[in-house]
């Protein structure tokens, strides 16, 4: 049963010993189901539980769980009636739940965020792994008054959101065209954007977040994480500072869209003047020297056959420096 494993884990949050016999007695079931749910947390969760004889099971840190209560005590007053927050253990994927509440009573502001997720997903179809406790991720609902046609510079907008209060923490990051916050060039955290609407409006909008805190294990490509610049926050703060200011950010761009952002992301850019290849998934790849953003969120480069525009789709961005 799912619930075994985080029952277990629960038990061990405080990163001390803890004997079979205790955790079966608090929890009303067998050792064997203990030592069966052990298991699972460390084949299936990929975390490691020191066992000692005599003194039972030790997580290696303690485990700061998500809670609604502490993400709440953390939000804004102006914003707070606006965010209806829950957490679980374990989901698909938190855009998944949230997109099949998009389309029927799914609320505006609704926000999930989750322990695991058994098919995250990241853009262009990728997965998004991570091991429990490592990361932040949660997915939120957003309405718009404008039609889906007028949201393309959304992602770049929630990018910055975020990346301004990574940076408020103390984590140098940048952002990589169209949605990536990177750390030392690497990537840290990711967006994933689905809509659900008519082209002219209003449109349901579902963000997905994945912020790496600790180094994943097992990705195939280059990843940073918060702790590696010696950031450390709890994943509830997180959350709250996130929900803060992605409410005014949602709030301007539902009014006027990307153009107010536009400055303050190319300061932001890693890639700003930069040389660049853009990978499509059909056709050649295109060299240039990325040259910021449009108002509506398009990337400006300068090639060989002058200025050109790219919309966010399905665009990939390399440094070429
Ligand atoms: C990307 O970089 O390609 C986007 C990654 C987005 C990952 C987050 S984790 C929470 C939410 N649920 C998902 O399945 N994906 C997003």
């Amino acid at each position: 049963m799912a619930e075994w494993p985080f029952a277990v884990l629960r038990a061990l949050s405080d990163g001390k010993f803890h004997s079979g016999e205790a955790i079966a007695q608090s929890l009303g079931c067998s050792r064997t189901l203990i030592w069966q749910a052990v298991h699972t947390i460390e084949t299936e969760f990929g975390l490691p539980v020191f066992s000692v004889r005599g003194q039972g099971y030790r997580l290696p840190q303690p485990m700061d769980w998500l809670d609604v209560a502490a993400i709440r005590a953390d939000l804004s007053p102006g914003c707070s009636e606006d965010w209806t927050i829950a957490v679980a253990d374990q989901v698909d994927s938190t855009n998944t739940q949230l997109l099949s509440r998009a389309n029927s009573d799914g609320l505006h502001g609704l926000v999930l965020a989750a322990e695991l997720q058994s098919a995250g997903r990241g853009r262009l179809g990728r997965r998004w792994q991570a091991r429990l406790g490592d990361c932040l991720m949660f997915s939120l609902l957003w309405r718009f008054d404008r039609g889906l046609a007028e949201l393309a510079g959304l992602s770049l907008a929630v990018g910055l959101a975020l990346a301004r209060v990574l940076r408020q923490l103390g984590a140098p990051v940048e952002l990589k065209w169209p949605n990536d916050v990177l750390l030392g060039g690497c990537k840290m955290a990711g967006i994933l954007i689905e809509l659900s609407g008519d082209a002219l409006g209003p449109a349901a909008v579902v963000i997905g977040i994945g912020i790496n805190l600790r180094e994943p294990q097992d990705v195939d490509q280059a990843v940073s994480a918060l702790s590696s610049c010696g950031v450390e926050v709890s994943r509830n703060r997180l959350l709250a500072l996130l929900l803060n200011e992605l409410h005014g950010v949602l709030q301007t761009f539902n009014s006027q869209g990307f153009a107010p952002f536009a400055d303050a992301w190319m300061a932001l850019s890693a890639h700003q003047d930069q040389p660049v290849r853009l990978s499509f998934s059909h056709g050649e790849p295109i060299e240039g020297v990325a040259r910021g953003v449009a108002d509506n969120g398009a990337l400006l480069v300068d090639t060989a056959s002058g200025r050109q525009t790219f919309h966010v789709g399905e665009v990939s961005l390399r440094s070429l420096g």
